[in-house]
């Protein structure tokens, strides 16, 4: 494990030191290069941070979320990035991301009202959820949010009454080919229905004023991109020819988690750029506005949870651990993500054996993992989660009265 890291803050009066720490993006982005590792912080932070203060613990890596923006600046230059606060809004990613000039993909008031918090200027915002409680639409009119996603017509004519002066954004259904979530199985227009979909908000007196698309999460397959950018360019020339004057491409998130370093790695958020990008050039040399609205490649791998056994059994001859954080907790990300996460314990070098990993609640849904192999292991000892930023603490509940870990950011 890697040596030096210090804790900056535990809480958001301490938040301060670190953005002012951390003003420079980019400064934090190489010292992350230099200190990269699967567990990307010391043995000795841990156990530290531990005594201090208890399990579970869900660690921010301040300089992974560093990272992750660069990155995106970097191989998508001139995309303009709308963080999607979903992935994970905890105030501490949102205000560092706000304070390099981020924008956010809101879903929802709540999600408004947060980023509104921040000092954000509603122009930084897109409601990209293409069902909105009508509640939510006056909020977003109130706050002037202009930018609005939809795909439906009954969302139309609700726009005509709570928000008639917006700007739409038009979402169509894609190809999710490979992508662990379908995010277009519940949204997005088909492609041969858009134009109608068009023409109908022009004729309610609505301005639609670009596409948007999202291609599953994460995914690996820049084909779905390609295929997708293939549609919106034919609808951008159909809806030209009729006088509907489109200027805005919006690419939605999927990226998958950015791993650089790591060889034999599933596709990063560099490959990515190399496939993505090019495909982009073309709509940005004809004047579109390109937007992006990562979540998971922003804050996926740029967050470790420490979770400790509480008990242990035998049960049908197979050995059961019982952790502090379950499914109902961070591991949320299992029902609801779809996510696999892989297991550390600060033992080094032990023959593994094969355990069931469970959460403390009462519901024997709380199963984390079965089939894990770890070294044999007693109560209080530490298991550590990388690579479990998104969707996971954003889902987490109380259940049973088990506490959500505590957040740090290191
Ligand atoms: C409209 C929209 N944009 C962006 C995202 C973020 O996707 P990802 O986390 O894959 O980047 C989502 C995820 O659900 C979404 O629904």
């Amino acid at each position: 494990m890697m040596g030096e890291m210090h804790i900056l803050h535990t809480n958001s009066i301490t938040a301060e030191l670190l953005l002012e720490g951390v003003g420079d993006f980019r400064a934090m982005e190489r010292r992350a290069r230099v200190l990269e590792k699967t567990i990307p912080v010391s043995e000795e932070l841990v156990v530290n941070l531990v005594k201090r203060y208890g399990t579970p613990l869900f660690l921010i890596l301040g300089e992974r979320i560093a990272r992750n923006y660069a990155a995106f600046q970097e191989f998508f230059p001139g995309v303009e990035i709308f963080y999607a606060v979903k992935a994970n809004p905890h105030p501490l990613i949102l205000e560092m991301l706000a304070r390099w000039g981020s924008s956010f993909d809101v879903a929802s008031a709540q999600e408004i009202a947060l980023i509104l918090e921040h000092g954000v200027a509603a122009e930084r915002m897109i409601f990209a959820n293409t069902i909105k409680k009508k509640e939510a639409l006056q909020y977003a009119r109130e706050k002037h949010i202009r930018l609005l996603t939809y795909d439906n017509e009954a969302e139309l004519y609700k726009i005509r009454t709570f928000y008639p002066e917006a700007d739409l954004v038009l979402r169509l259904k894609v190809p999710t080919l490979g992508s662990r979530i379908d995010l277009s199985y519940k949204f997005g227009v088909e492609p041969e229905e858009a134009m109608y979909l068009l023409r109908l908000a022009k004729s309610l007196g609505l301005r639609t004023v670009g596409l948007s698309f999202h291609v599953g999460s994460p995914c690996h397959n820049p084909d779905n991109y390609r295929r997708s950018l293939e549609m919106v360019k034919v609808i951008l020339n159909d809806s030209a020819r009729e006088g509907i004057s489109l200027s805005l491409v919006d690419i939605g998130g999927g990226f998958p988690l950015h791993t650089y370093y790591a060889e034999g790695e599933e596709a990063s958020v560099e490959y990515m750029g190399e496939t993505v990008y090019p495909l982009l050039k073309p709509f940005m040399a004809r004047g579109y506005r390109v937007i992006a609205e990562p979540g998971r490649g922003i804050v996926g791998n740029a967050c470790l949870l420490v979770t400790r056994v509480i008990g242990k059994a035998v049960h049908s001859g197979r050995v059961w651990y019982y952790l502090d954080d379950g499914l109902y907790g961070t591991f949320s990300a299992i029902p609801f993500d779809k996510a696999s996460f892989t297991f550390h314990t600060l033992h080094n070098g032990e023959e593994k054996i094969p355990c069931v990993l469970a959460g403390p609640t009462c519901d024997s849904l709380d199963v984390i993992a079965e089939g894990v192999f770890l070294p044999s292991l007693e109560i209080d000892d530490l298991i550590l989660v990388p690579n479990i930023g998104a969707y996971s603490l954003a889902s987490a509940t109380n259940f049973n009265g088990f506490e959500k870990p505590r957040v740090l950011v290191v």
